[in-house]
């Protein structure tokens, strides 16, 4: 058995943190969480990146941005940053976390929804779609229905989806300890892994509207007082395989989906029902983990790489996360004509929900085979 001291040599110890050294809360700080996202990096490590490999103030490209974990710290650390995603729920979250907001009237509008929110008598749900039927009591179903109607009134339109969609996640018939994924409505009482009691699925969704337009607000305003001045976000909603990447990039910095992992959009399908996203989930890579899907998925995330790192200033580096277990970056790597400089391995220590435990990522860091 390797010892801790021949453990922690092959370990990039400034990448790795342990649970007390850097608490949930920290790894969600101001517009992080916004809402829920399985699958992003955490900040820290963004930050820790950009440091070491990134010259200061130099725009970075993520072509898998997800929740825009890579945009906002960016805007932290003061670059510009380009965030590419298919998925049109994480666009909409990446525009909300990094948007500049007039903070009166966004807090106005905010208040504004919340009272209208408390003084109407929500009507039935009747004409709701059968997913909203099947996945809302009745009166939570009406809530959020009611809000919905609010929201297109509002400048910030897109902060009180992300409201009304961390709403409606929290408010679905569900067992507390299933949020990711859960694969049928609970209706009853149930006995509870998390709260070690009998708990019940939530009947209201108000409450959790009200709750979380206030907690976006204070995100929102923690951000604005980190974010380095002038420095903005774009956000591209699309296939990063066809897209155009923009140009002139100090850095790529990513981490790609792996196959069969996630399903980066099946885990907010209540957002996709409840504010008309289109779903594009068929170019999704990394869906399914077939000896064809997974050559679908080489093919194109080496594309993406390479196209992305054609828009690098000369030098610049492409920085992958990933947990490659099944060894496909090597040939991905050299299929997008990069060559690996460098790999750190951390340790990654918990993540929250069922799927917490351990294991170990690696950061790839590498350059176009031109440069050298
Ligand atoms: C591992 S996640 C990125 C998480 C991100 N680092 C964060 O912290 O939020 C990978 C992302 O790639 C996106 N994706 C998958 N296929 C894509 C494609 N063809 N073009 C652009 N994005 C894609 C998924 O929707 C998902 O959000």
């Amino acid at each position: 058995m390797a010892t801790q001291d021949a453990l922690y040599d092959r370990i990039d110890l400034e990448l790795s943190w342990s649970e007390r050294d850097l608490p949930e809360r920290e790894r969600t700080k101001h517009v992080h969480r916004l809402h829920p996202y399985l699958g992003k990096f955490i900040p820290q490590l963004v930050e820790t990146l950009l440091a070491r490999y990134v010259r200061p103030g130099g725009p970075v490209l993520d072509p898998f941005a997800g929740s825009g974990t890579t945009l906002v710290q960016a805007l932290e650390s003061g670059h510009d940053a380009t965030g590419v995603d298919i998925a049109a729920f994480n666009a909409l979250l990446m525009r909300v976390k990094t948007d500049e907001y007039n903070l009166f009237v966004l807090e106005r509008e905010l208040r504004d929804a919340c009272a209208r929110l408390d003084a109407a008598e929500p009507g039935g749900h009747e004409g709701a779609s059968a997913y909203v039927r099947r996945w809302f009591a009745p009166r939570a179903a009406a809530e959020l229905l009611f809000f919905r109607s609010l929201v297109d009134e509002y400048e910030h339109a897109d902060v009180l989806r992300v409201v009304l969609a961390r709403a409606a996640r929290s408010a679905r018939r569900t067992t507390h300890f299933d949020l990711d994924f859960p694969r049928a409505p609970q209706r009853g009482a149930y006995w509870c892994h998390k709260h070690k009691r009998e708990c019940r699925p939530v009947a209201r969704a108000d409450h959790f509207l009200r709750r979380y337009a206030l907690d976006t607000l204070a995100r929102i305003r923690a951000f604005s007082r980190v974010r380095a001045k002038g420095r903005t976000a774009s956000v591209l909603h699309g296939d990063a395989r066809a897209l155009g990447l923009g140009a002139d990039h100090a850095a790529v910095l990513t981490s790609p989906p792996y196959p069969g992992l996630i399903d980066y959009h099946e885990q907010h399908r209540y957002a996709y029902e409840l504010l008309g996203l289109e779903d594009r989930g068929a170019s999704e890579l990394g869906r399914g983990a077939t000896k064809a899907a997974i050559a679908d998925y080489v093919d194109g995330v080496a594309d993406v790489l390479r196209r992305s790192a054609e828009q690098l200033e000369d030098g610049a580096p492409v920085l992958v996360v990933v947990n490659d277990r099944r060894e496909l970056y090597p040939s991905i790597l050299e299929q997008a004509g990069l060559r690996l400089e460098h790999r750190v391995r951390r340790h990654v220590n918990r993540r929250t929900g069922r799927r917490a435990g351990e294991y170990f990522e690696d950061v790839l860091i590498a350059r176009t085979s031109m440069q050298r």
